[in-house]
């Protein structure tokens, strides 16, 4: 068979894009390794800025997310014993919306249903063919039997693991990456969140990580050694080291009850520029990768399907020359994203073997975010998103 644009994965990036491509008249087909269930189980990222939320509401797939979402005007950096307020909305007029991966991917499922769109799921053994090529085509299995798609283009939104990246031959291909020597172990509870807005708390024992998916759900992260095996930690465990790393008034008032999941992800910032390869557009984490403190992952996806929508409607609108802008559009905006993810990692984690000086150089950073409203603009500005150029 053949579409315009194949998109590979079925994750907010494939999902997003190829739903926005569909309502502007551009016929998709998005291939999906796992099930439909198995996407929905993952619980990821919980913190949209306003562009991601800007492009749901014009497609039509904000409904549930405008009634359920939380808006979040600040929010609380906790450094040893002290904590104060980043508030979010004086210092940018803007906020956060508290709506989880899970959701947003869930109403673009339902969308796609309802238009008709094809989503082809538990497909295997995904292969690229001449993405730099004039006739590029897609091949794969799908409960035992060979298909090809043949398309113009191919949108790979295969996240870290998938093969689209791995399609652009290794010596033409830039990459940058630095890996942490810690991960998160995160936890889900049925019970109410700690505190109103989330808490980023940096301690002697490590960082840790407050926040919420809604008033009766509650997400939290500790610090951990690379390798931890989340069995390996009771809840009890995780509870009581969560509690030595936050605020006491805060550790006080916290409600636990069982982890619901339990998962560790490791702490990676990875870029490859070649995000264009010929008639191939790389998007998401397939792309990128950052640490999560900052809650960039998927926002940064959302500015690359911003970027990559205008290219592809650019190119079947007649000015052939858009799609040569992909990389660079989205790379600038990726680049940006990556140094606030690295500092705030930077900034409230313990580093194993931290000497003096990197210990005062955190203080003085804190120090700063405290006490000078300009810093602590350029920080919310940030974290709320920065416009798409
Ligand atoms: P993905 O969500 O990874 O989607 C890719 C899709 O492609 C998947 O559905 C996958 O099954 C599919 N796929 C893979 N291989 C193939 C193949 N061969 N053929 C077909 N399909 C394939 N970000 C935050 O901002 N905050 C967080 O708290 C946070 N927590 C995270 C926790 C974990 C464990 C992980 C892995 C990521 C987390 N992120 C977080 C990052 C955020 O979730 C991602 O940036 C976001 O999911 C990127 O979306 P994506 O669609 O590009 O990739
Ligand atoms: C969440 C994850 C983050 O990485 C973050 O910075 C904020 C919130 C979350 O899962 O809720």
């Amino acid at each position: 068979r053949r579409t315009q644009v194949c998109v590979i994965g079925g994750g907010p990036s494939g999902l997003l894009l190829s739903h926005r491509l569909h309502r502007a008249g551009i016929d998709t087909i998005v291939i999906e390794r796992r099930t439909k269930a198995h996407v929905l189980s993952r619980i990821r990222a919980g913190v949209l800025e306003a562009g991601l939320v800007a492009q749901l509401r014009e497609i039509g797939c904000a409904g549930r997310l405008d009634a359920e979402g939380q808006v979040h005007g600040g929010c609380v950096l906790s450094v040893d014993s002290e904590a104060f307020r980043v508030d979010f909305a004086g210092l940018t007029g803007q906020g956060v919306v508290v709506y989880g991966q899970t959701e947003v991917t869930r109403d673009l499922f339902a969308a796609k249903e309802r238009a008709g769109e094809t989503i082809l799921f538990g497909v295997e053994d995904v292969a690229l063919h001449d993405p730099d090529g004039a006739a590029p085509f897609v091949t794969f299995r799908q409960d035992g039997i060979a298909h090809r798609v043949d398309c113009d283009w191919i949108a790979g939104c295969d996240g870290f693991h998938g093969p689209s990246r791995q399609a652009i031959p290794r010596d033409r291909r830039r990459e940058v990456e630095k890996v942490y020597p810690f991960g998160w172990l995160g936890i889900l509870s049925e019970t109410p969140p700690v505190h109103d807005e989330l808490i980023y708390a940096s301690s002697d024992r490590g960082f840790a990580l407050c926040s919420m998916r809604s008033a009766h759900l509650s997400r939290y992260y500790v610090q951990v050694p690379t390798g931890t095996d989340p069995a390996s930690w009771s809840d009890e465990r995780f509870w009581d080291e969560l509690r030595a790393r936050i605020p006491p008034e805060r550790a006080e008032a916290l409600v636990t009850g069982p982890a619901i999941e339990k998962s560790v992800a490791p702490l990676r910032s990875f870029v490859c520029e070649t995000m264009r390869w010929g008639r191939l557009l790389l998007l998401g984490d397939a792309a990128h990768i950052v640490p999560p403190t900052g809650a960039k992952g998927l926002n940064t996806a959302a500015s690359d399907v911003h970027y990559a929508f205008e290219a592809l409607h650019g190119h079947y609108g007649g000015s052939q020359s858009e799609a040569d802008h992909y990389a660079a559009r989205a790379l600038a905006r990726v680049w940006k994203a990556e140094r606030f993810s690295w500092w705030m990692t930077t900034l409230l984690h313990r580093f194993p073997g931290r000497s003096d000086f990197d210990r005062r150089m955190q203080e003085a950073e804190i120090a700063l975010l405290r006490d000078d409203d300009s810093y602590r603009r350029a920080m919310a500005r940030n974290y709320v998103g920065l416009p798409y150029s």
